[in-house]
């Protein structure tokens, strides 16, 4: 769907909240999901050595928030990739930034990222990480799984919820870099 189309070449000029059509997750509903996203992990790592990749910039709130409710000695690091280039949709290249590479030969990895939309993304990152940077297994959290046909078939290990294929903000993800402050997860209204 061209939601760039739709939703304008600018992000809309109200305050943050006035440009909010509808509040899809609450702060309260993603803080509860978290706890057990948290849970589970804390779970299946124990006695692992593990390493979290969190991607930039989407996965930044999302990230900091999971991992203070995961009291394993685990290693955080960050990469960054770039695929939508300002805009709503993928343009189907996905170019890493090469001096963040992280570290993670042998290790556990569990990549984590905001939201899984076309695939492309999260399918580059574990196969970069599973051939080129030596991990020893590579699986995946996302706080949003769209759900749509997917360009790369990508089956998340943890999934904080799946969503209609719209394009949101808030809690970490961005249109043209705004809204990433925003404690909820909402859409955007159509046409500024
Ligand atoms: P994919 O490669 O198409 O799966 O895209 C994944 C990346 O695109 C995510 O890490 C997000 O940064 C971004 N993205 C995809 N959908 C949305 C959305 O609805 N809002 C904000 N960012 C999105
Ligand atoms: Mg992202």
């Amino acid at each position: 769907m061209d939601f760039k189309r739709r939703l304008g070449n600018h992000p809309p000029r109200r305050s943050m909240d006035e440009d909010i059509e509808e509040i899809l997750l609450t702060a309260e509903t993603i803080q509860r999901r978290i706890g057990e996203l948290a849970a589970e992990i804390t779970h299946d790592y124990r006695g692992k050595d593990l390493t979290v990749v969190a991607v930039l910039t989407g996965a930044l709130i999302f990230t900091a928030d999971l991992l203070r409710q995961i009291p394993l000695p685990l290693k955080l690091d960050c990469v960054s990739v770039a695929s939508y280039h300002g805009g709503t949709e993928t343009t189907g290249e996905v170019k890493f930034d090469r001096l963040s590479l992280p570290d993670i030969q042998g290790r556990h990895v569990l990549v984590i990222d905001d939201i899984l939309d076309s695939g492309l993304t999260l399918d580059a990152i574990t196969d970069k990480f599973s051939h080129e940077c030596g991990a020893l297994e590579v699986k995946i959290c996302v706080l949003l799984s769209k759900q749509k046909p997917r360009q790369k078939e990508i089956m998340p290990d943890y999934i904080g919820f799946g969503i209609a294929d719209e394009f949101v903000v808030g809690y970490g993800m961005d249109y043209l870099e705004r809204y990433r402050n925003l404690p909820f997860i909402g859409v955007l209204k159509v046409g500024g």
